[in-house]
């Protein structure tokens, strides 16, 4: 027998969120619902006996570079090259609409797979957490202005690598409370967004000019989190993440590898670059 693979519709969300649930991942029906609202015929599924062994997402981002995430196949099913043949079938989806430069953030288990199908290493990714009681203290937090999200979105570009503002403004219209700003003069210094996962708040995109605002930026964020639970993903290379991440007690969880295959010729600004959005966004 070998796996069937079809295009994901909104009625398989549930067999993706038992997928996630069972890897132990963070996302919500609202992120697949996102992933499938940026990219309808981009996203699959793979049957296996007409039951749903695994899972591949894909999103274009300005036809710079594409994302693929969610790479997620039943335990009961691994081995038999479903999670092979899902990342051939995104890449031949992505292959044929020219996009020059595919990307992903690797978890171990998935990188052999990747390095074969000709993904190269780009940087390691840190994953860190925090467990602490939660407060729920946010005097002091500004609400940040309409005005102030568009330089959000020109800065982000810049950072990223390529536009993403309508998956940026879903985030803030999801979480608005978590979307925090800094200002270096009269500019922006820096900003960061969060998602309200199923296990933690998680924060990212989180980027800053200097050391100052990535400061601001991060204890404003963890004031206006109410979790007891907080998930951040950091560039190893990041200038002021690590440092700032230990003093709020963040510990190490798992390492990622941001990966790409292709032309990487928008890799972004790693130097203000404090957190990704997540490994299943970039
Ligand atoms: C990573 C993951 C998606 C792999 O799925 P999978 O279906 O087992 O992948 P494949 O079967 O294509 O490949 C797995 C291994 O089986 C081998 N394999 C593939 N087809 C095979 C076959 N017919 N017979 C025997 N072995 C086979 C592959 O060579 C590969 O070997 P490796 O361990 O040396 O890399 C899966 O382990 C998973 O869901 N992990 C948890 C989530 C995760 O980490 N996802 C990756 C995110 S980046």
């Amino acid at each position: 027998m070998t796996s069937e693979i079809r295009v994901m519709t909104p009625g398989d969300i549930p067999a993706g969120m038992r997928l996630k649930e069972i890897a132990g991942w963070n996302q919500t029906v609202g992120d697949w619902r996102r992933f499938l609202r940026a990219s309808p015929a981009g996203c699959f599924v793979a049957e296996w006996g007409g039951q749903i062994a695994g899972t591949v997402t894909t999103i274009i981002y300005q036809d710079r570079f594409a994302w693929i995430g969610m790479v997620l196949v039943d335990p009961e099913f691994r081995g038999r090259g479903i999670g092979t043949a899902l990342l051939v079938k995104a890449i031949d989806y992505l292959d044929n609409r020219a996009i020059p430069c595919l990307k992903l953030d690797a978890t171990p288990q998935g990188r052999r797979i990747y390095e074969r199908l000709g993904f190269r290493s780009e940087y390691g990714i840190e994953r860190q957490s925090l467990k602490r009681d939660i407060f729920a203290d946010i005097r002091g937090c500004r609400e940040e202005k309409n005005l102030e999200f568009h330089s959000v979105l020109d800065m982000d570009r810049e950072v990223f690598g390529a536009d993403r503002s309508l998956l940026l403004k879903s985030l803030a219209n999801g979480c608005p409370e978590l979307v925090v700003t800094a200002h270096s003069g009269a500019s922006l210094g820096g900003y960061a967004l969060g998602r309200k996962g199923s296990q933690a708040d998680h924060l990212g995109p989180w980027v800053a000019s200097d050391a100052e605002a990535a400061r601001e930026t991060l204890e404003n964020f963890l004031r206006r989190s109410q979790r007891e639970t907080v998930f951040v993903d950091v560039p190893k290379g990041s200038r002021w993440a690590s440092a700032l991440l230990a003093g709020k007690g963040f510990q190490f969880s798992r390492t990622l590898t941001r990966m790409y295959r292709g032309e990487n010729s928008h890799p972004g600004r790693l130097d203000r670059l404090c957190a990704i959005l997540g490994p299943e966004f970039g």
